[in-house]
């Protein structure tokens, strides 16, 4: 992109939407203009991003026919996203799509930008998928595997955050702190509880962000037969998700590479010193873009096994981080 762009943020007043403006503010992200916008129950109210008051415009059919957004990031839900985004793209916008809708397109780029941003390249739909949270952190660590030993097989089980459910999840944990059991977000209270349920059942069992976490994984890593399964948890933390990933890799290894190909690994913080206590925290990992890596050790049930434990903001890298960091390729482009 030879000048600078026309940026609107759709969901502006959310919890993703508001940490896309943040994270914008902090890379000093270059734009002409920047148009926020929400539903029609927002429409008025003010937000202020670099020291100037925005009024949020409600999205709409003629959202983009005179702005000339250049780039739209898009965090409204799935719903939202299936019938604007393809109005945003008719209107000359690239739309990159924090929901679900629009993820396993064969013609939508789903893209963690350390790992696979040779995909972005002319967009067919002028739509980019931002993938979901737990997958986003999972790749970067995957990726450096992949490409030194090949994978054979991915178990992911994960400890998940309750801001991955918007400001609703966040509210049920407040409620449970506050010894309220009264549910918005999850079907049981959270607080003293984990809950092996994000998003729907699906008729195989599975839950739809388990399926989510198998599907974009291959898509992403573009092994399309790759064997993985997950069991997806929620629990009672606020910011930041940790799982734990057991690996086959195709290769033998040596612990002392991996490590290196990890530290190697551009997003990637290898925090692993067991004897003083050092692996990844959730509440450390809040705030920040990096995906943190640690309890690296070999699976020593099969022949060529890894298990690590990997931890990141899931608001930021694991959804408006990785946005931004799509938008700033773009402008390479
Ligand atoms: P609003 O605040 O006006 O409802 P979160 O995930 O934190 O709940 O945020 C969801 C975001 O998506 C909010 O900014 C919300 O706006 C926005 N949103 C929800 N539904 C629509 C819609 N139909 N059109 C535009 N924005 C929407």
């Amino acid at each position: 992109m030879n000048k600078k762009p026309n940026l609107a943020i759709v969901g502006a007043t959310g919890l993703v939407g508001s940490t896309f403006l943040k994270v914008l503010e902090e890379k000093d992200f270059p734009f002409e203009n920047i148009y926020m916008m929400a539903s029609a129950k927002s429409a008025g109210k003010t937000i202020t991003f670099r020291g100037r008051d925005y009024t949020v415009e409600e999205l709409n059919e003629h959202s983009f026919d005179d702005h000339r957004v250049d780039i739209a990031l898009f965090s409204a839900g799935g719903g939202t996203s299936l019938k604007f985004s393809p109005i945003a793209a008719a209107g000359g916008a690239i739309v990159v799509d924090n929901s679900s809708a629009w993820r396993m397109d064969p013609d939508v780029p789903l893209v963690v930008p350390e790992v696979n941003p040779e995909d972005l390249v002319s967009p067919k739909k002028g739509i980019i998928a931002n993938p979901n949270c737990s997958t986003i952190q999972a790749m970067l660590p995957l990726k450096a595997i992949l490409d030194n030993w090949g994978i054979k097989r991915v178990v992911y089980s994960t400890y998940q955050a309750v801001s991955g459910a918007g400001m609703k999840g966040l509210g049920d944990l407040k409620n449970g702190v506050a010894g309220n059991d009264t549910t918005n977000a999850f079907a049981h209270p959270i607080f003293g509880n984990c809950l092996p349920h994000i998003d729907v059942f699906l008729e195989n069992g599975y839950t739809k962000e388990e399926m989510k976490m198998i599907n974009e994984t291959r898509k992403i890593l573009h092994c399309p037969d790759l064997r993985v399964t997950a069991t997806t948890v929620r629990v009672p933390v606020f910011m930041s998700h940790s799982e734990s990933i057991n690996i086959e890799t195709e290769k033998p290894f040596d612990l002392a590479d991996v490590r290196k190909a990890f530290e190697a690994f551009p997003g990637l913080v290898v925090q692993d010193d067991v004897q003083n206590a050092v692996y990844p925290l959730a509440r450390e990992a809040a705030g920040h873009d990096e995906v943190f890596v640690g309890r690296i050790r070999r699976d020593e049930s099969v022949e060529n096994g890894l298990n690590i434990w990997v931890v990141a903001d899931n608001i930021r890298k694991g959804a408006a981080s990785n946005a931004v960091q799509i938008a700033e390729k773009l402008l390479e482009l």
